[in-house]
């Protein structure tokens, strides 16, 4: 197939020393576990394939250049990575996509390299794509336009797991285990090691979810280690162990999240009951009156995203986070307590354009509906974190935007941490001593100084003060 190629795609092809982002992201989303088959579609050198069996999964790799004498069997998931960038012929970058979809039994995991690696291609203009010196050919993507790529082609919903990376699934129900996932983690089971440890296990379970789960919800072990016991015997048992107070705050906790499931559900297409994941279908019939009430009062919730006074009540209400005049900014350890219309708000952006591998502050706009996740790797060591990258995406016009600061000199940092994050967090005491200290020596009276490293430098020395770690002393003190 090589020789009719009008560009020299072997040239793309990577030595791989460790695994690509994308195979990261699929192991991380439990999508490449043991008992399933894998084709790497376009594998090139095979980096991914042997990382991927060292790990104990059964996958193979097939590459026109590099190993087009091995066989391509259908498999449960395809892996189709940064093969479609490098095909210079739309009509036949479609067939390969067509193709690998053909070849997944359950989920197609395509990604791209996208639009905001411009700056690192340089080329002539070639079809829809660049030529390079090296004759590679590369069409880069935006985020939305390889979601809905792989949609039209595929003729299906798909699921931005992270920037150029979406799975397209073969079957509703696998997609919604993985849109629940997503939103409401499992939670963990306890170490259960006997009778009493079991009960133990099944008692906190009860407490977090608000209900007690199906025989079938438990790990197998456990439901081993109870199984001696009478249905009547265990159900008095955990009845008389658990805490009503926590069981109620389980039950809300877990009714917002279903309504949430929902309404993201509804904003990517939603299925009939039966397609809901196991523990979602029980927790609509243990809270709420019917599956109709439940989509009723999701429906309403995403209808709510709509309405700017509300989303903008929600941000002030919003027991975490900062507020300012454009966008609330919720640190990720404290997302998930945000107001459930504000948690929609963010799902449905990650669920378009992906919410990027490393982030730690989404910032949420009360004006128009964009979502930012903004990188700050040193959030918890440096007392003002210097942002490194932001990632935006238009709710309304699907239109992403990337900023790698790597290279800016002045770059914007964070004060007033504990803003970010929950009151209950235990880093909060430190990061609001270290806040009050710096208001009392005078270093907020010029705001507009000090958002970026410089400004904020020049403040403390005309204060006379430093940091030492969380705390500020003299300049002479050093
Ligand atoms: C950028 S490399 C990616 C290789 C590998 N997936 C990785 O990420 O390391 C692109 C690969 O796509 C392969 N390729 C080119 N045209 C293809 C086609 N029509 N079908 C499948 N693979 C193709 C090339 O041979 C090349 O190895």
């Amino acid at each position: 197939m090589q020789q009719s190629w009008n560009s020299d795609r072997r040239r793309t092809a990577i030595g791989r020393a460790s695994l690509s982002v994308p195979a990261r992201q699929a192991l991380a989303d439990r999508q490449l576990d043991a008992g399933r088959t894998i084709l790497d579609y376009g594998c090139g050198r095979g980096g991914d394939v042997v990382s991927l069996q060292r790990l104990a999964c059964n996958i193979t790799g097939w590459d026109p250049y590099f190993s087009s004498s091995s066989s391509v069997a259908p498999s449960d998931v395809v892996l189709l990575t940064y093969v479609l960038n490098v095909i210079e012929d739309p009509v036949e970058r479609r067939q390969t996509l067509k193709e690998a979809w053909r070849l997944a039994g359950s989920v197609l995991i395509v990604s791209a390299r996208l639009t905001w690696d411009r700056s690192k291609v340089s080329g002539q203009e070639y079809g829809d794509g660049l030529l390079t010196s090296r004759q590679t050919f590369q069409h880069l993507f935006s985020p939305n336009e390889l979601r809905a790529y792989v949609e039209e082609v595929t003729g299906t919903r798909c699921i931005t797991a992270a920037p150029g990376i979406v799975y397209a699934f073969k079957d509703d129900s696998a997609r919604l285990d993985y849109l629940a996932h997503r939103i409401v983690p499992d939670a963990n089971w306890l170490a259960s090691a006997d009778t009493a440890s079991a009960i133990a296990s099944l008692v906190d379970y009860v407490e977090r979810r608000g209900r007690p789960p199906r025989v079938d919800e438990m790990p197998r072990p456990m439901a081993v280690q109870l199984a001696h016991l009478k249905p009547g015997e265990l159900k008095r048992l955990v009845h008389d162990s658990v805490d009503a107070e926590r069981v109620s705050a389980g039950a809300k906790r877990t009714t917002l999240n279903t309504l949430l499931f929902l309404a993201v559900e509804l904003f990517n297409g939603r299925g009939p009951f039966s397609s809901l994941p196991l523990g979602l279908q029980l927790d609509v019939r243990s809270f709420f009156t019917s599956y109709k009430e439940a989509c009723q009062r999701s429906d309403r919730l995403l209808l709510k995203l709509r309405d700017d006074a509300y989303v903008r009540g929600a941000m002030n209400a919003s027991c975490v986070g900062k507020i300012t005049p454009t966008a609330l900014y919720v640190h990720r350890r404290a997302v998930d307590r945000m107001p459930a219309v504000l948690r929609l708000y963010e799902h449905c952006a990650s669920i378009v354009a992906g919410r990027p591998q490393a982030w730690t502050i989404a910032k949420l706009k009360h004006q128009g509906r964009a979502v930012g996740w903004l990188d700050y790797p040193e959030f918890n060591k440096d007392p003002h974190p210097r942002i490194t990258t932001s990632y935006v995406a238009d709710l309304k016009s699907l239109e992403t935007s990337h900023m790698s600061y790597a290279n800016s000199a002045n770059r914007p940092l964070l004060h007033r941490k504990h803003e970010f994050l929950a009151p209950d967090d235990p880093d909060v005491p430190r990061y609001r001593r270290l806040t009050e200290s710096e208001l009392r020596a005078g270093l907020y009276e010029n705001p507009h100084l000090i958002g970026t490293e410089d400004g904020w430098e020049a403040e403390l020395i005309r204060c006379g003060r430093m940091l030492r770690g969380h705390r500020l002393v003299r300049r002479h003190e050093a």
